[in-house]
């Protein structure tokens, strides 16, 4: 469900907590160690796990669903941050095929059987991206290997007419791996990748954005449109 308020993006720097066992937060590998190691990413391994503060229901309209989103993101914000910090537990290089047509590759990891808490891992070709965008739910976007420049728009009409939308950009931050971008439902975003090798991050959302009715926007047009993803098998 959608809102209409639009919130600023809030951001983690490398700031996960000591891990918690209670919070189910990701795998320790064979010596219990959590170490971040830069290797290579893994042939085959488990995705992340999130536990049970991941799959809180998507919120609905309301000031006390509004604090349960708030109180979602600023729990899973410091899982996502280990997820990503503990790269080699879980990424394999299978994540980092992107689709040339898409500009990104999807890589589903995980969801519950209602699609509440998908989990995907996305790779971003060069010089390539996501238009500006909406999610249908909360999302949580942690960097996992290179920079992805992240910009953020409000919608500055009144929203009266289906299918056309105006947006005004209020503010940009690239997000390198650690870094973590909280959004609420109705934040709207782009993704780019600045570089010259393929990135990745990981996303967390409330319900698999393939079932949300989600929407992507043309700025020049001022259109509003279905934006739905085509996911790698
Ligand atoms: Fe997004």
């Amino acid at each position: 469900m959608r809102t209409g308020h639009q919130h600023r993006a809030t951001i983690d720097r490398r700031a996960g907590p000591p891990h918690s066992k209670t919070l189910g937060v990701v795998q320790e590998n064979d010596h219990g160690d959590e170490r971040l190691l830069d290797k290579e990413p893994r042939e085959r391994s488990e995705a992340p796990r999130f536990g049970s503060h991941g799959r809180a229901r998507c919120p609905e309209q309301g000031p006390t669903a509004r604090e349960d989103e708030r109180d979602v993101l600023s729990k899973v914000r410091p899982l996502a941050n280990r997820a990503a910090l503990s790269k080699d537990l879980w990424l394999e290089r299978r994540f980092y095929k992107a689709d040339p047509d898409q500009g990104f590759g999807v890589h589903l990891l995980h969801e519950e059987p209602d699609h509440s808490l998908a989990i995907f891992a996305v790779s971003w070709l060069p010089k390539r991206g996501a238009p500006p965008h909406d999610h249908g739910t909360w999302a949580v976007v942690a960097g996992v290997d290179g920079p992805e420049k992240n910009e953020f728009f409000e919608r500055s009409d009144d929203r009266s007419r289906p299918g056309y939308a105006e947006l005004k950009k209020v503010s940009e931050k690239v997000f390198d791996a650690g870094d973590v971008l909280a959004m609420h439902t109705g934040q709207i975003h782009s993704v780019w990748n600045e570089t010259d090798a393929i990135t990745v991050s990981l996303h967390i959302y409330g319900k698999n954005v393939q079932h949300t009715g989600r929407s992507q926007f043309n700025i020049e047009s001022r259109t509003e449109t279905p934006f739905v993803l085509k996911v790698e098998s």
